[in-house]
């Protein structure tokens, strides 16, 4: 499928989803928002793919939110606009697929909420990361308000939110908004080995994994592990489950095929 904004690419079990919007610094217009869920489901129907790599064209991974189309909202536009973002990232993080967001530069407002949304983020020493909403009257509405706190803890996300300040790959680290900060030009290749290592693994085991973490994370522990308990039962009539325990007595690598 042809994208507009987007420069989408397929190699060896990952899917690569470029923002290609550089002028604007890839900011996130409605018609962005969704080509970005579309390519998310068009990646979900290709079973060859494991994995996906977001990232974006030039010195931004996404400056946020267009700002130039939300100027003159009506608050009933606000509110669609708002729910568009809700629903790419809701596909994002629902995704049997996990993202890896690669930042490759600013990560701002609706662009840092994105990666908050991936399962695994990687930034570049030199990307610069926040929720500047603040500074323009508004506050985050692609849930922001909600992951942050989640992700950093609750006094962290609310200095960030109070402030607007940006911070840089090292702090993102620190704070542990990303899982790691590499040198600029190690981003790509620290991505796409990561994303190798997930393409090699059972896409069945990929998506139970992600599917519990999310789910347990919204009801109580009890609830949980009940939960966790029966999917681990469930994956012993897989395929994979028996490849994955025969190779290991065998002494050999596993071939999962996702059944
Ligand atoms: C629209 C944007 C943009 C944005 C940058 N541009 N960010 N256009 N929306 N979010 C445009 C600029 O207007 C400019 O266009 C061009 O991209 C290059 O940007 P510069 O400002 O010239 O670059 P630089 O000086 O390097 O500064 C980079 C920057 C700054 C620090 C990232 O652009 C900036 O502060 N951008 C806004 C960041 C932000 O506030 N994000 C949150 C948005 S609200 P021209 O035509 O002049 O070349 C949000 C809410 C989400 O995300 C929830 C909604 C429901």
């Amino acid at each position: 499928m042809a994208y507009k904004n987007l420069i989408v690419d397929k190699k060896e079990g990952i899917g690569f989803i470029k923002i290609n919007r550089p002028k604007v610094l890839n900011a996130l217009n409605s018609e962005t928002i969704k080509e970005i869920t579309k390519v998310v489901c068009e990646l979900e129907n290709d079973k060859k793919i494991k994995v996906a790599i977001l990232t974006g064209e030039g010195k931004a991974f996404i400056a946020g939110a267009d700002i130039s189309s939300m100027a003159n909202m009506t608050p009933l536009e606000a509110k669609e606009f708002a729910k568009l973002g809700h629903i790419m990232l809701n596909k994002i993080e629902r995704s049997r697929i996990p993202f890896i967001a690669a930042v490759n530069g600013f990560a701002l407002g609706g662009g840092c909420e994105i990666l908050q949304a991936c399962d695994i983020a990687i930034a570049a020493k030199s990307a610069k990361l926040g929720q500047p909403e603040i500074n323009l009257g508004i506050h985050p509405g692609f849930g922001g308000t909600q992951r942050l706190p989640r992700l950093v803890g609750i006094m962290k996300a609310k200095e960030l939110l109070l402030t607007g300040r940006n911070i840089d790959g090292d702090e993102a680290f620190n704070i542990g908004l990303v899982n790691m900060v590499v040198e600029d030009d190690q981003l790509m290749e620290t991505a796409e080995d990561i994303a190798g290592k997930i393409a090699g693994k059972s896409s069945v085991q990929i998506q139970f994994i992600k599917e519990l973490v999310n789910t347990g994370l919204d009801i109580d522990l009890n609830s949980a592990n009940s939960l966790e308990i029966s999917y681990f039962s469930s994956g012993f009539s897989t395929y994979d489950q028996k490849e994955g325990m025969k190779a290991f007595l065998e002494k050999r690598k596993p071939i999962f095929k996702g059944k």
